[in-house]
C-alpha cells in the first residue's frame, strides 16, 4: 500500500468514527432531554401528561424511548386494569420487585391510588451519578440473602424481571392473594419470569391478561382458596 492509499483509508475510518460518535452523542442528547422532561413532569405531579408523552414513542420514531426509564410503555387502561385486579382481592397496595427507576410504580400510585413499594438491589449503583433518575423511594434488599417476604396485604408484582429463580423465591415466601407479571410475549427482549409462567402453578389462577403492546403482556393471577 502506498502512502496516499493508507491516508485515504485512515481518513475514511476517521469519518466513520466521527459519524458513529455523532449518532452516539445525538442519542445521549435525546435520552438526557427525555429524562429531564419526565423528571419535570413528575415533580409537577403530571402523571397523565407523562402517559401522553410515553404514547408518542414507537419503535419506528427517530427519537427512541429510553428503556432504562421503564421497559414498557403503558397507557391509562393498563394501569386501570392492574388496579381493578388488585382491588378485586380486597387489597389496595403492591410491592414491585425489581422496580428500576420506579416510574411505572409512581404512575400506578398517582393514577390509581394504589399504594406502591419498590424493591431494588445495588444501592451503590442507584445512588451513583451514572444511574437514571428515580421516581419513588427505593427499598433496597440484600441480594446475597434470601428475598424478604412481601406482606400479604400487598400484591406481588414484577415488570421485566430478569431472574426467574429469585422471583420464585419471592412467590414461595408470599402468602397474599395477587400476583402480577409484566413482560414480553414476543420480540427479542429478555424477561424471566414470562407473564404466563404461573398459569395453573401451585394455587395461582390466571384471572387477567391485558396487552400493553404487541410485545408486552400484563398477566394477573389470584390465589385460589378452597
Ligand atoms: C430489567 S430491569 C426492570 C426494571 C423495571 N421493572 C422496568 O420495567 O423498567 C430488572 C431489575 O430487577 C432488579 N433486581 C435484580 N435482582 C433483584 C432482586 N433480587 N430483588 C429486587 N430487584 C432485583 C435489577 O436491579 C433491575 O433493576
Amino acid at each position: 500500500m502506498n502512502f496516499s492509499e493508507s491516508d485515504a483509508i485512515s481518513s475514511d475510518a476517521s469519518e466513520g468514527d466521527k459519524a458513529e460518535h455523532d449518532v452516539a452523542a445525538e442519542t445521549e442528547g435525546w435520552r438526557t432531554t427525555l429524562r429531564e422532561e419526565i423528571v419535570a413532569l413528575h415533580q409537577k405531579g403530571e402523571a397523565y401528561t407523562i402517559l401522553s408523552l410515553v404514547s408518542t414513542f414507537t419503535e419506528n420514531k427517530t427519537r427512541p424511548w429510553d428503556p432504562l426509564l421503564l421497559w414498557v410503555q403503558p397507557q391509562p387502561c393498563c394501569l386501570s386494569a392492574l388496579a381493578a385486579h388488585v382491588r378485586a382481592a380486597n387489597i389496595s397496595a403492591l410491592v414491585s420487585v425489581g422496580c428500576g427507576t420506579g416510574l411505572l410504580e409512581w404512575l400506578i400510585q398517582a393514577i390509581t391510588g394504589l399504594s406502591v413499594v419498590g424493591y431494588e438491589v445495588n444501592a451503590s449503583w442507584w445512588t451513583s451519578k451514572y444511574a437514571p433518575p428515580t421516581f419513588i423511594p427505593l427499598t433496597f434488599v440484600d441480594q446475597e440473602a434470601p428475598p424478604p417476604k412481601v406482606p400479604h396485604t400487598h400484591a406481588l408484582m414484577c415488570c421485566y424481571f430478569n431472574n426467574a429463580k429469585v422471583f420464585r423465591q419471592y412467590v414461595s415466601a408470599y402468602e397474599g392473594p395477587v400476583l402480577l407479571i409484566i413482560g414480553a410475549t414476543s420480540g427479542d427482549r429478555h424477561t424471566d419470569p414470562h407473564p404466563l409462567d404461573y398459569v395453573d402453578r401451585d394455587t395461582w389462577r390466571l384471572t387477567l391478561t391485558h396487552r400493553i403492546s404487541t410485545h408486552d403482556l400484563l398477566a394477573g393471577y389470584h390465589r385460589q382458596t378452597r
